[in-house]
Protein backbone atom coordinates (compact mmCIF):
# COMPACT_ATOMS: atom_id res chain seq x y z
CA UNK A 1 0.00 0.00 0.00
CA UNK A 2 1.94 3.34 -0.91
CA UNK A 3 1.33 4.78 2.52
CA UNK A 4 3.50 4.83 5.79
CA UNK A 5 2.09 2.76 8.35
CA UNK A 6 3.67 1.97 11.92
CA UNK A 7 1.89 -0.71 14.22
CA UNK A 8 3.64 -1.56 17.84
CA UNK A 9 6.71 -0.47 19.19
CA UNK A 10 9.90 0.67 16.91
CA UNK A 11 12.64 2.13 17.88
CA UNK A 12 13.81 5.87 16.80
CA UNK A 13 16.28 5.13 14.31
CA UNK A 14 16.26 2.35 11.40
CA UNK A 15 19.06 -0.26 11.69
CA UNK A 16 19.92 0.49 15.72
CA UNK A 17 20.01 -1.19 18.49
CA UNK A 18 16.40 -1.93 19.98
CA UNK A 19 16.63 -4.45 23.13
CA UNK A 20 14.14 -5.97 25.04
CA UNK A 21 13.29 -5.72 28.78
CA UNK A 22 15.74 -7.91 29.59
CA UNK A 23 18.14 -5.98 27.75
CA UNK A 24 19.00 -8.80 24.62
CA UNK A 25 18.00 -7.42 21.15
CA UNK A 26 14.93 -7.77 19.57
CA UNK A 27 15.62 -8.87 15.90
CA UNK A 28 15.31 -7.09 12.69
CA UNK A 29 13.85 -7.83 9.40
CA UNK A 30 13.45 -5.72 6.06
CA UNK A 31 10.71 -6.78 3.83
CA UNK A 32 11.17 -6.13 1.00
CA UNK A 33 10.08 -5.99 -2.80
CA UNK A 34 10.99 -5.66 -6.26
CA UNK A 35 14.57 -6.12 -5.14
CA UNK A 36 15.31 -3.17 -2.76
CA UNK A 37 13.36 -0.96 -5.20
CA UNK A 38 9.71 -1.62 -3.86
CA UNK A 39 7.97 -0.79 -0.68
CA UNK A 40 9.24 -2.08 2.38
CA UNK A 41 8.56 -2.95 5.87
CA UNK A 42 11.01 -2.71 8.51
CA UNK A 43 9.65 -5.40 11.31
CA UNK A 44 11.15 -6.10 14.85
CA UNK A 45 10.79 -10.03 16.00
CA UNK A 46 11.29 -11.61 19.28
CA UNK A 47 13.01 -14.72 17.97
CA UNK A 48 15.40 -14.60 14.63
CA UNK A 49 12.54 -15.23 11.72
CA UNK A 50 15.25 -17.32 10.31
CA UNK A 51 14.92 -20.66 12.61
CA UNK A 52 13.57 -23.14 9.69
CA UNK A 53 13.94 -26.61 12.12
CA UNK A 54 13.05 -29.26 9.41
CA UNK A 55 11.70 -29.26 5.76
CA UNK A 56 8.94 -31.56 5.49
CA UNK A 57 6.45 -32.96 2.11
CA UNK A 58 6.75 -30.62 -0.89
CA UNK A 59 3.66 -31.84 -3.49
CA UNK A 60 2.45 -29.57 -6.56
CA UNK A 61 -0.62 -27.83 -6.76
CA UNK A 62 -0.51 -26.93 -10.24
CA UNK A 63 -4.14 -26.15 -11.10
CA UNK A 64 -4.94 -29.45 -14.01
CA UNK A 65 -5.43 -27.58 -17.39
CA UNK A 66 -8.75 -28.56 -19.31
CA UNK A 67 -8.25 -25.95 -22.19
CA UNK A 68 -4.90 -24.35 -22.95
CA UNK A 69 -5.79 -22.40 -25.75
CA UNK A 70 -9.16 -21.07 -25.25
CA UNK A 71 -11.90 -19.00 -27.47
CA UNK A 72 -15.28 -20.20 -26.09
CA UNK A 73 -16.99 -18.04 -23.68
CA UNK A 74 -18.34 -20.11 -20.75
CA UNK A 75 -20.28 -19.24 -17.33
CA UNK A 76 -19.26 -21.23 -14.36
CA UNK A 77 -21.86 -21.43 -11.68
CA UNK A 78 -19.12 -20.71 -8.84
CA UNK A 79 -21.76 -22.01 -6.04
CA UNK A 80 -21.47 -25.43 -7.46
CA UNK A 81 -17.96 -25.32 -6.14
CA UNK A 82 -18.39 -27.37 -3.17
CA UNK A 83 -17.21 -26.27 0.46
CA UNK A 84 -14.38 -28.55 2.06
CA UNK A 85 -12.88 -28.23 5.45
CA UNK A 86 -9.21 -27.32 4.83
CA UNK A 87 -8.56 -23.43 4.02
CA UNK A 88 -5.83 -24.57 1.17
CA UNK A 89 -7.82 -27.53 -0.54
CA UNK A 90 -10.77 -25.90 -0.69
CA UNK A 91 -8.87 -23.58 -3.28
CA UNK A 92 -10.17 -24.15 -6.94
CA UNK A 93 -8.04 -22.49 -9.67
CA UNK A 94 -10.84 -22.14 -12.77
CA UNK A 95 -8.93 -19.70 -14.87
CA UNK A 96 -5.23 -19.26 -15.10
CA UNK A 97 -2.18 -17.89 -16.67
CA UNK A 98 1.26 -17.33 -16.14
CA UNK A 99 0.67 -14.07 -14.00
CA UNK A 100 -2.55 -15.07 -12.07
CA UNK A 101 -5.08 -17.61 -11.19
CA UNK A 102 -8.85 -16.93 -10.53
CA UNK A 103 -9.75 -19.10 -7.54
CA UNK A 104 -12.90 -20.34 -6.07
CA UNK A 105 -12.98 -21.16 -2.74
CA UNK A 106 -15.67 -22.28 -0.29
CA UNK A 107 -13.59 -22.91 3.19
CA UNK A 108 -15.85 -24.34 6.03
CA UNK A 109 -13.41 -23.89 8.95
CA UNK A 110 -10.54 -21.52 10.15
CA UNK A 111 -6.89 -21.81 9.00
CA UNK A 112 -5.77 -22.22 11.90
CA UNK A 113 -3.57 -25.51 12.40
CA UNK A 114 -0.83 -24.36 10.45
CA UNK A 115 0.76 -20.68 8.86
CA UNK A 116 0.28 -20.33 5.17
CA UNK A 117 2.17 -17.70 3.12
CA UNK A 118 2.66 -17.33 -0.99
CA UNK A 119 6.04 -16.25 -1.99
CA UNK A 120 5.07 -16.35 -5.44
CA UNK A 121 2.22 -14.05 -5.51
CA UNK A 122 0.21 -10.75 -4.43
CA UNK A 123 -3.32 -12.15 -2.95
CA UNK A 124 -6.84 -10.14 -3.13
CA UNK A 125 -9.41 -12.22 -1.73
CA UNK A 126 -12.69 -10.88 -2.56
CA UNK A 127 -15.33 -11.84 0.37
CA UNK A 128 -18.60 -12.68 -0.99
CA UNK A 129 -20.02 -14.75 2.04
CA UNK A 130 -18.38 -14.86 5.25
CA UNK A 131 -16.82 -12.88 7.82
CA UNK A 132 -13.93 -13.16 10.05
CA UNK A 133 -10.74 -12.03 10.80
CA UNK A 134 -7.64 -12.11 8.85
CA UNK A 135 -4.55 -12.67 10.76
CA UNK A 136 -1.03 -11.78 9.50
CA UNK A 137 2.46 -11.14 11.33
CA UNK A 138 1.73 -7.69 10.46
CA UNK A 139 -0.99 -7.10 12.20
CA UNK A 140 -5.14 -8.37 12.29
CA UNK A 141 -7.52 -6.70 9.64
CA UNK A 142 -11.89 -7.77 10.31
CA UNK A 143 -13.45 -8.51 7.69
CA UNK A 144 -17.21 -9.07 6.11
CA UNK A 145 -19.43 -9.75 2.96
CA UNK A 146 -18.24 -7.28 0.14
CA UNK A 147 -14.41 -6.69 1.43
CA UNK A 148 -11.29 -6.92 -0.70
CA UNK A 149 -8.44 -8.14 1.50
CA UNK A 150 -5.15 -7.27 -0.34
CA UNK A 151 -2.19 -10.09 0.93
CA UNK A 152 0.98 -9.12 -0.21
CA UNK A 153 3.67 -11.65 -1.20
CA UNK A 154 5.24 -13.43 1.73
CA UNK A 155 2.71 -12.41 4.34
CA UNK A 156 2.63 -15.07 6.60
CA UNK A 157 -1.11 -15.56 7.34
CA UNK A 158 -3.79 -17.46 9.16
CA UNK A 159 -7.75 -16.65 8.52
CA UNK A 160 -10.50 -16.82 11.25
CA UNK A 161 -13.81 -17.42 9.95
CA UNK A 162 -17.02 -16.47 12.13
CA UNK A 163 -19.31 -19.31 10.30
CA UNK A 164 -18.55 -22.26 8.03
CA UNK A 165 -20.71 -20.72 5.29
CA UNK A 166 -17.91 -18.67 3.13
CA UNK A 167 -17.51 -17.83 -0.26
CA UNK A 168 -14.81 -16.35 -1.55
CA UNK A 169 -13.16 -15.56 -5.02
CA UNK A 170 -9.17 -14.83 -4.82
CA UNK A 171 -6.82 -13.65 -7.54
CA UNK A 172 -3.33 -14.79 -6.94
CA UNK A 173 -1.29 -12.60 -8.65
CA UNK A 174 2.60 -12.84 -9.74
CA UNK A 175 2.60 -9.45 -10.45
CA UNK A 176 2.53 -7.12 -7.65
CA UNK A 177 -0.93 -5.81 -6.97
CA UNK A 178 -1.44 -1.54 -6.57
CA UNK A 179 -4.03 0.81 -6.68
CA UNK A 180 -4.32 2.62 -10.34
CA UNK A 181 -1.31 5.18 -10.49
CA UNK A 182 -3.85 7.36 -12.41
CA UNK A 183 -5.80 7.93 -9.37
CA UNK A 184 -2.87 9.37 -7.45
CA UNK A 185 -0.84 11.91 -7.71
CA UNK A 186 2.78 12.65 -7.79
CA UNK A 187 3.70 12.14 -3.66
CA UNK A 188 0.98 8.75 -3.86
CA UNK A 189 -1.95 10.92 -2.12
CA UNK A 190 -5.40 9.57 -4.13
CA UNK A 191 -6.50 12.13 -6.21
CA UNK A 192 -10.23 13.77 -5.42
CA UNK A 193 -11.43 12.10 -8.70
CA UNK A 194 -10.20 8.86 -7.54
CA UNK A 195 -13.20 6.46 -6.59
CA UNK A 196 -12.00 5.95 -3.31
CA UNK A 197 -9.17 7.56 -1.27
CA UNK A 198 -6.98 7.01 1.88
CA UNK A 199 -9.92 6.79 4.05
CA UNK A 200 -11.76 3.78 2.70
CA UNK A 201 -8.60 1.68 3.14
CA UNK A 202 -8.20 -0.19 6.06
CA UNK A 203 -5.00 -0.79 7.41
CA UNK A 204 -3.84 -3.71 9.99
CA UNK A 205 -4.94 -2.67 13.47
CA UNK A 206 -4.09 -5.46 15.90
CA UNK A 207 -0.93 -7.17 16.47
CA UNK A 208 -0.36 -11.02 17.73
CA UNK A 209 3.28 -11.08 19.46
CA UNK A 210 3.78 -14.31 20.69
CA UNK A 211 6.86 -15.17 22.44
CA UNK A 212 6.44 -19.13 21.88
CA UNK A 213 9.11 -21.76 20.99
CA UNK A 214 8.35 -25.36 19.59
CA UNK A 215 7.54 -26.59 16.35
CA UNK A 216 5.29 -24.27 13.44
CA UNK A 217 4.33 -25.63 10.29
CA UNK A 218 4.02 -22.71 7.82
CA UNK A 219 2.37 -24.08 4.20
CA UNK A 220 4.60 -21.76 1.62
CA UNK A 221 3.54 -21.76 -1.95
CA UNK A 222 6.12 -21.69 -4.16
CA UNK A 223 5.57 -22.62 -8.50
CA UNK A 224 2.90 -24.19 -7.59
CA UNK A 225 3.95 -26.16 -5.08
CA UNK A 226 3.45 -26.41 -1.45
CA UNK A 227 6.36 -26.75 0.58
CA UNK A 228 5.86 -27.41 4.20
CA UNK A 229 8.49 -25.94 6.65
CA UNK A 230 8.75 -26.17 10.65
CA UNK A 231 9.90 -22.87 11.99
CA UNK A 232 11.52 -22.84 15.81
CA UNK A 233 9.66 -19.75 16.81
CA UNK A 234 5.99 -18.50 16.39
CA UNK A 235 5.37 -16.94 13.13
CA UNK A 236 3.44 -14.01 14.88
CA UNK A 237 6.21 -12.58 16.91
CA UNK A 238 6.52 -9.39 15.86
CA UNK A 239 6.61 -6.50 18.16
CA UNK A 240 6.36 -3.49 15.85
CA UNK A 241 7.04 -2.62 12.49
CA UNK A 242 6.53 0.40 10.12
CA UNK A 243 6.87 1.04 5.82
CA UNK A 244 4.87 0.70 3.26
CA UNK A 245 4.17 -3.37 2.51
CA UNK A 246 1.55 -5.07 5.08
CA UNK A 247 -2.03 -5.97 4.14
CA UNK A 248 -5.23 -3.69 3.96
CA UNK A 249 -8.58 -4.05 3.26
CA UNK A 250 -10.87 -2.10 1.32
CA UNK A 251 -14.51 -2.72 1.21
CA UNK A 252 -16.07 -2.53 -2.69
CA UNK A 253 -19.16 -1.05 -0.87
CA UNK A 254 -17.52 2.44 -0.18
CA UNK A 255 -16.93 2.59 -4.43
CA UNK A 256 -18.13 5.37 -5.71
CA UNK A 257 -19.16 5.04 -9.39
CA UNK A 258 -18.62 7.16 -11.88
CA UNK A 259 -21.28 8.25 -14.12
CA UNK A 260 -21.99 10.05 -17.23
CA UNK A 261 -24.59 11.02 -19.42
CA UNK A 262 -23.90 8.35 -22.04
CA UNK A 263 -22.18 4.80 -21.33
CA UNK A 264 -19.03 4.55 -19.43
CA UNK A 265 -16.08 2.63 -20.40
CA UNK A 266 -14.93 -0.26 -18.25
CA UNK A 267 -12.07 1.25 -16.49
CA UNK A 268 -14.05 3.98 -14.49
CA UNK A 269 -14.90 1.17 -12.44
CA UNK A 270 -11.36 0.19 -11.90
CA UNK A 271 -10.13 -0.95 -8.43
CA UNK A 272 -6.61 -1.96 -8.74
CA UNK A 273 -3.76 -2.55 -11.60
CA UNK A 274 -0.87 -5.04 -12.62
CA UNK A 275 1.00 -5.26 -15.52
CA UNK A 276 -0.67 -8.06 -16.86
CA UNK A 277 -3.90 -7.83 -15.29
CA UNK A 278 -6.68 -4.56 -13.81
CA UNK A 279 -9.57 -5.27 -11.95
CA UNK A 280 -12.92 -3.14 -11.25
CA UNK A 281 -16.06 -3.22 -9.32
CA UNK A 282 -18.98 -3.15 -10.81
CA UNK A 283 -21.12 -1.29 -7.77
CA UNK A 284 -24.63 -0.14 -7.86
CA UNK A 285 -24.82 3.40 -9.31
CA UNK A 286 -27.49 5.71 -11.09
CA UNK A 287 -27.78 5.11 -15.32
CA UNK A 288 -26.52 6.89 -17.79
CA UNK A 289 -28.81 10.46 -17.75
CA UNK A 290 -28.74 11.62 -21.62
CA UNK A 291 -32.46 11.55 -22.95
CA UNK A 292 -32.15 9.19 -25.79
CA UNK A 293 -29.53 7.07 -23.80
CA UNK A 294 -28.72 3.44 -23.90
CA UNK A 295 -27.52 2.20 -20.12
CA UNK A 296 -26.96 -1.34 -21.60
CA UNK A 297 -23.13 -1.99 -22.86
CA UNK A 298 -22.91 -1.68 -26.50
CA UNK A 299 -21.33 -5.08 -28.26
CA UNK A 300 -17.87 -4.94 -27.74
CA UNK A 301 -14.41 -7.03 -28.40
CA UNK A 302 -11.62 -6.68 -25.89
CA UNK A 303 -9.18 -7.60 -28.56
CA UNK A 304 -5.97 -7.65 -25.96
CA UNK A 305 -7.34 -9.34 -22.77
CA UNK A 306 -10.00 -12.01 -21.61
CA UNK A 307 -12.52 -10.43 -19.30
CA UNK A 308 -13.95 -12.46 -16.70
CA UNK A 309 -17.05 -11.47 -14.65
CA UNK A 310 -17.90 -12.82 -11.15
CA UNK A 311 -21.50 -11.40 -10.21
CA UNK A 312 -21.99 -10.69 -6.54
CA UNK A 313 -25.47 -9.66 -6.15
CA UNK A 314 -28.29 -7.35 -8.32
CA UNK A 315 -29.77 -7.90 -11.31
CA UNK A 316 -27.24 -8.29 -14.19
CA UNK A 317 -28.61 -5.81 -16.47
CA UNK A 318 -26.88 -6.94 -19.86
CA UNK A 319 -27.14 -11.08 -19.08
CA UNK A 320 -29.80 -13.43 -19.29
CA UNK A 321 -30.18 -16.35 -16.74
CA UNK A 322 -26.87 -15.43 -14.42
CA UNK A 323 -26.77 -15.79 -10.80
CA UNK A 324 -24.57 -15.31 -7.80
CA UNK A 325 -21.42 -16.51 -7.84
CA UNK A 326 -21.76 -16.90 -11.76
CA UNK A 327 -18.33 -16.36 -13.52
CA UNK A 328 -18.62 -15.28 -17.23
CA UNK A 329 -15.22 -15.72 -19.18
CA UNK A 330 -15.15 -13.44 -22.45
CA UNK A 331 -11.82 -14.75 -24.10
CA UNK A 332 -9.92 -11.64 -26.02
CA UNK A 333 -10.94 -11.60 -29.61
CA UNK A 334 -14.29 -12.54 -29.59
CA UNK A 335 -16.99 -10.15 -29.79
CA UNK A 336 -19.62 -10.01 -26.83
CA UNK A 337 -22.36 -7.29 -25.29
CA UNK A 338 -25.26 -7.86 -24.05
CA UNK A 339 -27.81 -10.60 -24.29
CA UNK A 340 -31.05 -10.74 -26.58
CA UNK A 341 -33.57 -8.35 -24.97
CA UNK A 342 -30.87 -6.75 -22.94
CA UNK A 343 -30.87 -3.31 -24.64
CA UNK A 344 -34.40 -2.36 -24.48
CA UNK A 345 -34.53 -3.58 -21.53
CA UNK A 346 -32.69 -1.56 -20.49
CA UNK A 347 -34.37 2.06 -21.65
CA UNK A 348 -35.24 4.29 -18.87
CA UNK A 349 -34.14 2.56 -17.03
CA UNK A 350 -33.18 5.39 -13.77
CA UNK A 351 -30.43 2.59 -11.95
CA UNK A 352 -28.45 -0.18 -11.24
CA UNK A 353 -28.19 -2.49 -8.35
CA UNK A 354 -25.34 -4.86 -10.07
CA UNK A 355 -22.69 -5.63 -8.00
CA UNK A 356 -19.99 -7.68 -9.65
CA UNK A 357 -15.85 -7.82 -9.38
CA UNK A 358 -14.01 -7.99 -12.79
CA UNK A 359 -10.75 -9.30 -13.82
CA UNK A 360 -9.54 -8.06 -17.40
CA UNK A 361 -6.23 -10.61 -18.34
CA UNK A 362 -3.89 -9.34 -21.10
CA UNK A 363 -2.49 -12.82 -21.38
CA UNK A 364 -5.18 -15.61 -22.71
CA UNK A 365 -6.58 -17.72 -19.77
CA UNK A 366 -6.51 -21.44 -19.46
CA UNK A 367 -9.57 -23.21 -18.12
CA UNK A 368 -8.74 -26.00 -15.65
CA UNK A 369 -10.09 -29.14 -15.00
CA UNK A 370 -12.35 -27.69 -11.98
CA UNK A 371 -14.06 -24.91 -14.40
CA UNK A 372 -15.20 -27.78 -16.24
CA UNK A 373 -16.84 -28.93 -13.65
CA UNK A 374 -19.13 -25.79 -13.38
CA UNK A 375 -18.95 -24.89 -16.70
CA UNK A 376 -22.22 -24.48 -18.50
CA UNK A 377 -21.09 -25.50 -21.90
CA UNK A 378 -23.49 -23.66 -24.21
CA UNK A 379 -23.08 -20.55 -22.77
CA UNK A 380 -20.95 -19.49 -26.06
CA UNK A 381 -24.78 -20.01 -27.92
CA UNK A 382 -26.50 -17.77 -25.37
CA UNK A 383 -26.50 -14.73 -27.98
CA UNK A 384 -28.15 -16.87 -30.66
FE1 LIG B 1 -17.37 -7.14 -21.64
Amino acid sequence: MPRYHSLGKIPHKRHTQFRKPDGSLYHEQLFGTIGFDGMYSNSYHEHRPTMVKDIKRQYSVAPKIAKENNLQSYRLRGFQVKPENDYLESRKAVLTNSDCSIILSAPKHSLEDYFYKNADADELLFIHKGSGKLRTHLGNLDFKYGDYLLIPRGIIYQIDFDTEDNRLFIVESRRPIYTPKRYRNWFGQHLEHSPFCERDIRVPYELETNDEKGDFLIKVKRKDEIIEMVYASHPFDVVGYDGYNYPYAFSIHDFEPITGRIHQPPPVHQTFETDAFVICSFCPRLYDYHPESIPAPYNHSNIDSDEVLYYVDGDFMSRNDIDAGHISLHPAGIPHGPHPGAVERSIGKKKSNELAVMVDTFKPLMVTEEAMKIADEDYYKSWL
